[in-house]
């Protein structure tokens, strides 16, 4: 853009030059003096120039351009203990869990992770949170009636993402199935009334686009190859029995703050939300699970796994993380930051007992509290 002016301004300059020298030629002032002249204003031009472009190119830099983080670090919630996994490690005394699709699809997508623990006061959040660079809401089977879960915690995180943002800190945050579903309860009020419907949406369907769906923060970069497939083929991948559809965001007057950006059809044809961004904060959800066709086996599922499929999948959380670039927060050292991060566990192989998931990160108390 700066480059095409300064051409434009030349070309004027030039333009002016010569009809000058040509103003000059024919009032009659010698040729030795309009070199002179022209000499002297052309170095006196390119200074000013010079001077002008070097700081007024900076604050131009500093207000087009955001500083984005190359390291960034992303929050994933844990929550309570699976009842189906409990089953497969009676013995543990694991508390909470994360399936690791999700920190895999985060790290394919260029960022680290660290692991949120469930139960613990406001304090730990808001530390954690001006330390991180935004958080994940993963999908998974608790009620968000139970004290001291993945509700209170996604609470807690919720207000103060809030905070943050209104404070001009951008801080992002992205539910997945019930991560998303528990987005649209907390936006109903702080009681969290059920604000879903029963549905039985257990399968791969397509994304019904809306119709300015392209001009939603969530969607206005993706390929038209990967739009084109995730509106024709069976390929987001839904597993919930609750739904939320237009009516829930309109009774709770939630339309000016949400938007939704396609829909989808549960088994008995109901049409229920599948993409949605607040209008002013950086949060984002989805129900269906973009996670799970590269990194969940379990033979009971069947993804739509082809190259071009995964690429779609894929979008949402380079979505993500390149919208988490544009936060700064970091630890205070390097040792606080390396203890931290969920390398420090060792997911277990659940799929080899038979869990549904292929593998899960797993927490006791101690951890926990
Ligand atoms: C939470 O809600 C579910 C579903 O309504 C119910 O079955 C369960 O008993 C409730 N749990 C608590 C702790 O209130
Ligand atoms: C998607 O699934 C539905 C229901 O099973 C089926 O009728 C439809 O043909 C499938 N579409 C594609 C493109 O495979
Ligand atoms: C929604 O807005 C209408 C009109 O302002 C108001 O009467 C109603 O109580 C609101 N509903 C909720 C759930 O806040």
């Amino acid at each position: 853009m700066v480059k095409l002016k300064y051409t434009e301004y030349t070309r004027v300059y030039i333009i002016i030059e010569v009809l000058t020298i040509a103003l000059m030629w024919c009032v009659g002032i010698e040729f030795a003096s309009i070199i002179m002249i022209v000499y002297l204003k052309t170095v006196f031009v390119a200074s000013a120039v010079f001077l002008f472009s070097c700081c007024d190119g900076e604050t131009a830099i500093q207000s087009e351009h955001i500083k984005m983080n190359e390291r960034p670090i992303i929050g994933i919630l844990s929550q309570e203990q699976d009842y189906r996994l409990k089953d497969k490690y009676s013995q543990e005394n694991f508390m909470s869990y994360i399936s690791a699709s999700y920190v895999k699809s985060v790290e394919a997508s260029g960022a680290r992770v660290l692991p949120i623990f469930i139960g613990k006061s406001r304090n730990y959040y808001k530390e954690l949170m001006s330390k991180i660079n935004g958080v994940l809401y993963p999908g998974g089977n608790t009620w968000f009636n139970q004290s001291d879960g993945y509700a209170d915690a996604g609470q807690h995180i919720y207000e103060i993402a809030q905070e943050f943002n209104d404070a001009g800190d951008y801080f992002p945050l992205f539910g997945t199935c019930l991560g998303f579903e528990l987005f649209v309860i907390m936006a109903s009020g702080k009681d969290r009334p059920e604000n879903r419907v029963h549905c039985v949406a257990i399968g791969n369907y397509p994304l019904m686009f809306t119709e300015d769906y392209r001009s939603s923060k969530l969607f206005n970069q993706i390929s038209k190859k990967s739009a084109d497939l995730l509106e024709k083929e069976n390929s987001t991948v839904h597993h919930h029995q609750f739904c939320i559809v237009d009516e829930n965001l309109e009774r709770y007057n939630l339309t000016k703050d949400w938007r939704v950006s396609s829909h989808s059809m549960d088994n008995q044809g109901k049409k229920f939300i599948s993409s949605i961004e607040h209008r002013r904060y950086p949060f984002y959800g989805v129900q269906f699970h973009p996670e799970k066709p590269a990194f969940e086996w379990n033979k009971k599922n069947k993804y739509l796994r082809s190259r071009d499929a995964i690429d779609a999948q894929r979008y949402f959380m380079d979505f993500f993380v390149e919208e988490c670039k544009r936060n700064s927060h970091k630890f205070i050292d390097e040792k606080e930051e390396t203890d931290s991060l969920i390398y420090n566990y060792k997911p277990y192989y659940t799929g080899a007992q038979g869990a549904y998931f292929t593998q899960c990160y797993f927490f006791e108390p101690q951890m926990g509290h």
